[in-house]
């Protein structure tokens, strides 16, 4: 699977998001219109090599309709990480999940700023602690031998762009960095720093030029990035929040504004039928599932009345019947 990112044109990534990129969702999305490569929801490697490891792996599961999936990780542990990767990239775990296809890489949460992730020190928090980030990216490729490419997906800075940590970045030999153009400061409050891209491409030459440059942050779609890419001569965009605006973000050129109420509502009712042969308890999922449904259950007259009754529901089946009456 190297070559699909160490692929000559432009990547259109869909962006990693906890409790939004799960399978059914990126099946829905790829039906639209696929992207090149899909980044998994972040899975923690502690919880991957403890007993209750098989429930956290489902968020690993990919499935035929899907591009190659990217294993997102973090942690803290170095030893932890190794393991893992060796996993990963040994075939086993993509074959114990039952998924078509291996993974097609190994990415690193050096970027999330969830306070679950960042009150450990972990995801963005590694920025303050370039030591063990570099232990971290050591102890994966040990454990992935070179059988899988390498990836990491971080920020500008923690609280002001720096840098020296992308500099740090391109000289620790991973194969692609994904840079969500903004400071964990900034969380989403400013707008991306597309202009940042012009020093990172020459550090990027510069430092290490096999490294794929791919550019995050307010993306809306496949033609916004284009543009970005030609501009700047980066290597792709990855794609989040778009898809919440247009589930066919990744299409040359997107239908949904003309895509009409029925059609819109279908693709709901798709979204949740794979939810349901997917999910373990589909029913714990109606919350999940209801901040999914603003994506379609919209731009229509009594789309919001029909929210506001999705709301009320306690399982996906009454979901599904409160859609159809
Ligand atoms: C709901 C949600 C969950 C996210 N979860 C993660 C995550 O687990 N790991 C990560 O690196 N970034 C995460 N992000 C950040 C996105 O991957 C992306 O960097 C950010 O949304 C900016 O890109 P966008 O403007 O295209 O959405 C998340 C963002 C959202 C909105």
């Amino acid at each position: 699977m190297m070559h699909s990112i160490h692929s000559k044109k432009p990547l259109y990534i869909l962006a990693p998001m906890d409790d939004v990129t799960d399978m059914p969702f990126r099946q829905v999305i790829s039906s639209c219109a696929k992207p090149d490569l899909c980044f998994s929801e972040f899975v923690n490697v502690d919880g991957l090599m403890s007993p209750g490891r098989k429930r956290l792996q489902r968020k690993l599961e990919s499935s035929s309709s899907e591009p190659p999936l990217v294993a997102h990780i973090w942690g803290l542990k170095p030893q932890n990480f190794e393991a893992v990767a060796d996993s990963l990239s040994g075939g086993e775990l993509a074959k114990e999940l039952g998924n078509p296809k291996e993974f097609a890489g190994i990415d690193l949460n050096m970027g999330c700023p969830a306070k679950a992730v960042l009150k450990v020190g972990a995801g963005a928090g590694l920025i303050k602690t370039p030591n063990l980030a570099a232990e971290i990216i050591a102890a994966t490729k040990r454990g992935a031998k070179g059988r899988l490419p390498l990836s990491v997906k971080t920020r500008l800075g923690y609280d002001h762009i720096d840098p020296e940590w992308t500099r740090f970045l391109f000289a620790s030999g991973i194969d692609m960095l994904s840079v969500h153009l903004r400071t964990v400061k900034e969380m989403s409050l400013v707008p991306a720093h597309y202009k940042e891209l012009t020093r990172l491409v020459k550090e990027r030459d510069r430092i290490s030029p096999s490294t794929l440059l791919i550019a995050n942050g307010d993306i809306l779609n496949r033609a916004q990035g284009e543009e970005i890419i030609k501009e700047y001569g980066i290597d792709g965009v990855m794609i989040g929040r778009g898809v919440f605006h247009d589930p066919f973000a990744f299409s040359f050129n997107s239908p949904w504004q003309n895509v009409p109420t029925e059609e819109r509502i279908k693709l709901f009712l798709r979204h949740l039928t794979l939810y349901r042969e997917w999910a373990d308890n589909p029913d714990k999922g109606v919350k999940r599932l209801n901040k999914y449904a603003k994506i379609y259950i919209n731009g229509f007259d009594g789309a919001k009345e029909l929210r506001e009754k999705l709301a009320q529901t306690n399982t996906v089946q009454q979901m599904q019947e409160v859609i159809l009456a």
